[in-house]
């Protein structure tokens, strides 16, 4: 059989778990070619493909959410106080917006305060994290890219923008394959660089350098998912700086202005290139 119509095969038989149905297909396509590159049969590649995409995003949910009952809570809350306490609820969902909670009411006052009025945001592997926009310094104007691969997330996420009247568009893509091509005022790239990186050698610093925003906000989680945080700051710091010197500041031939934030959960670094 020919290697496209095994990829199909491929696809087909990843999709057909819930877990990762909606998933976005060209990254199941990515690492498809991959694992049946380098595994015996059909069989080995999609157990690979499914490990794989466990990794990379399934390990962060803990259960299936049901995004239509998620809605109507949202859209039940009585007023801006109930609605935020619900987006809070709602953020427990996923491990990476779960973490954050502790230090949700400072991350984003204080990584973003100073910054000029911010009028557009490319989220890169969002998650959940649009739930977090009322605690961001947002213009009001703001257009808000979410980037994901999980598609019915991402169709939550455009309800929810709608129900908040933020001006919010939701991008199905793996962001290697396709990556983000709205030039933004601010970049988010939290806890996504290892998460890239684990999965392919040299993602990050390829994602990097293909995102056009004046501001980005990268981060790194100070524990693992299963708790252990033993040197992971240090660890994380030293990726950072390794790509920062490695080439990623140098490819953009501008100058990259860095501030450094630790927080109890995050640790977090704010870059303007100028
Ligand atoms: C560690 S979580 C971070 C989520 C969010 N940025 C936050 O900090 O709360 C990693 C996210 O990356 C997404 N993801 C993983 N690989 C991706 C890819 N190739 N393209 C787009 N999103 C991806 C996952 O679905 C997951 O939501």
């Amino acid at each position: 059989m020919s290697q496209n119509l095994l990829l199909e095969d491929l696809v087909t038989a990843v999709t057909q778990s819930p877990k990762y149905r909606t998933i976005a297909p060209d990254l199941i396509r990515r690492i498809g070619t991959a694992e049946l590159a380098k595994r015996g049969s059909l069989k080995e590649a999609v157990k690979g493909t499914k490990n794989k995409l466990h990794q990379v995003g399934g390990a962060y949910w803990d259960t299936a959410v049901d995004y239509p009952k998620a809605l109507t809570r949202l859209q039940n809350a009585a007023n801006e106080e109930t609605r935020r306490q619900t987006c809070r609820n709602l953020m427990r969902l996923h491990a990476s917006t779960r973490e954050r909670l502790p230090i949700l009411d400072e991350f984003y006052a204080t990584t973003l305060a100073g910054l000029p009025p911010i009028h557009s945001v490319v989220d890169v592997a969002c998650g959940l994290n649009p739930l977090a926009i009322p605690w961001m310094p947002l213009a009001a104007d703001v257009v808000y890219h979410a980037y994901d691969i999980y598609g019915d997330m991402l169709v939550f996420l455009q309800a929810y923008f709608g129900l908040v009247g933020v001006n919010g568009r939701i991008h199905h893509q793996d962001i290697l394959s396709q990556p983000p091509a709205e030039p933004a005022d601010l970049a988010l790239i939290l806890k996504t660089l290892p998460c890239l990186e684990q999965a392919e050698k040299g993602a990050a610093a390829r994602l990097l350098g293909s995102i056009q925003a004046r501001h980005l906000l990268i981060s790194y989680p100070a524990h693992s998912l299963g708790g252990r945080g033993k040197g992971m700051v240090e660890n994380y710091e030293a990726q950072f700086w390794g790509l920062v010197n490695d080439g990623a500041a140098a490819a953009s031939g501008r100058s990259w202005h860095i501030t450094r934030f630790e927080f109890a959960t995050e640790l977090a670094f704010l870059v303007t290139i100028s």
